[in-house]
């Protein structure tokens, strides 16, 4: 085992969670939380949150007690963009459409946290990727420029991160392997993809409740592949697996767990294409843009799945802090969060955890 491997499970092996994604709301009948988009044929008669001049997110509430509740949940993350603002003073920190979802709410509770007593248990009988030489890499690289990453796409309230960010992965193999780029289906790992950690048995993908996206290209390789978007169309729930195998468009051949080390991650990105990759997303929920680069984001609670699609050398600071490589990555909470949908975040300090959870996938020509 190489050293960076080593590290690895020595540094987050104590901890496996599903990724829960950070958005999913915690709904139950009596919390019935209907947050509605406001459009331009908006009546009177609705509680507004905010205005227009101090708000670019407008939402609409049910009830005037639930008004008020989002209010002061508001008031409260206006804090916490200042805070986050203060620790992460190179990125920009405000107001966003999850603003007045309270941090549990927006973490998911960590509904499917499971404690693991193993080393790394997703990286379990999946051989670690090679070392791949680091002297010849291009100083800035993006996946997005070759034409390898679909349009930024929306979870909406269901946990399913890890489903778009596996779909990601493969998009980009896929087009690397074929030159087509086709949106490929999160909703039928949503329905369909039940996997459990080979070793961490009570790790398994469950649907808007939260997955990994190691599990998921496990089920993808069992089930014969992955249909395309058009085909099994987004919901955003939970629904009967309605996969038909002679839909597929993608057959996944194979995967790999990239060692924390991220100038191999950058190696890696380079030659396999877009890789998925877990994270904290703490600073995600105020995140507007800019290079992301806390001075301290836990490392262990990796809870979010996304897309790293490339990396620069010099994010420009808006504090005159200085020049900072960053990574590049592709978020699934649509077009109107962060720049334009992609989060910056800073490269070379494992910020966030964001090393600590990367695969590629390989998908399968003929
Ligand atoms: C999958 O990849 C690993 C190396 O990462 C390799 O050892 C294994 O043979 C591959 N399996 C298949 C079916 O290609
Ligand atoms: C993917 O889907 C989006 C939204 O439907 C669409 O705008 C885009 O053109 C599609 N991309 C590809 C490569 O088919």
């Amino acid at each position: 085992m190489k050293g960076g491997g080593l590290v690895y499970a020595v540094g987050v092996g104590s901890v496996l969670a599903l990724l829960t994604c950070a958005l999913a709301l915690h709904e139950s009948p009596q919390d019935d939380v209907k947050i509605l988009q406001v459009t331009e044929n908006y009546h009177a008669n609705h509680h507004l949150l905010g205005t227009a001049a101090e708000l670019r997110f407008k939402k609409e509430y049910p009830t005037r007690a639930e008004y008020l509740h989002r209010l002061g949940i508001f008031a409260k993350n206006l804090i916490r963009a200042a805070e986050h603002q203060a620790i992460d003073p190179t990125a920009v920190h405000g107001v966003t459409q999850f603003s007045d979802l309270s941090e549990e709410e927006f973490e998911g509770m960590y509904m499917g946290v499971k404690g693991g007593g193993g080393a790394a248990p997703w990286e379990n009988g999946v051989a670690a990727a090679e070392e791949l030489d680091v002297g010849s890499l291009p100083e800035s690289f993006d996946w997005r420029e070759e034409g390898a990453v679909t349009d930024v796409k929306m979870q909406g309230t269901c946990g399913s991160c890890w489903a778009f960010s596996t779909t990601g992965a493969i998009e980009g193999a896929n087009f690397i392997a074929t030159g087509k780029l086709l949106n490929l289906s999160e909703q039928q790992l949503v329905d369909c993809d039940h996997a459990c950690d080979a070793k961490e048995r009570r790790a398994c993908d469950d649907g808007c409740m939260g997955g990994l996206m190691t599990n998921a290209y496990k089920y993808l390789i069992e089930a014969g592949g992955i249909e395309e978007e058009e085909s099994y169309p987004y919901t955003g729930k939970r629904g009967e697996c309605k996969f038909r195998p002679e839909k597929v468009a993608v057959r996944v051949a194979n995967f790999t767990t990239i060692p924390i080390n991220e100038n191999q991650i950058a190696a890696h990105l380079v030659r396999h294409g877009p890789l998925a990759v877990g994270l904290n997303a703490v600073f995600m929920q105020t995140y507007i843009g800019g290079v992301s680069c806390p001075l301290i984001c836990g490392k262990r609670w990796v809870n979010h799945g996304v897309l790293l699609v490339g990396y620069g050398s010099r994010g420009y600071s808006i504090l005159r802090l200085g020049y900072k490589p960053y990574w590049i990555i592709k978020n699934s909470w649509g077009k109107r969060w962060g720049e334009h949908g992609y989060y910056r975040l800073c490269r070379g300090h494992g910020m966030c955890g964001m090393n600590t959870m990367v695969s590629a996938v390989m998908t399968q020509t003929s």
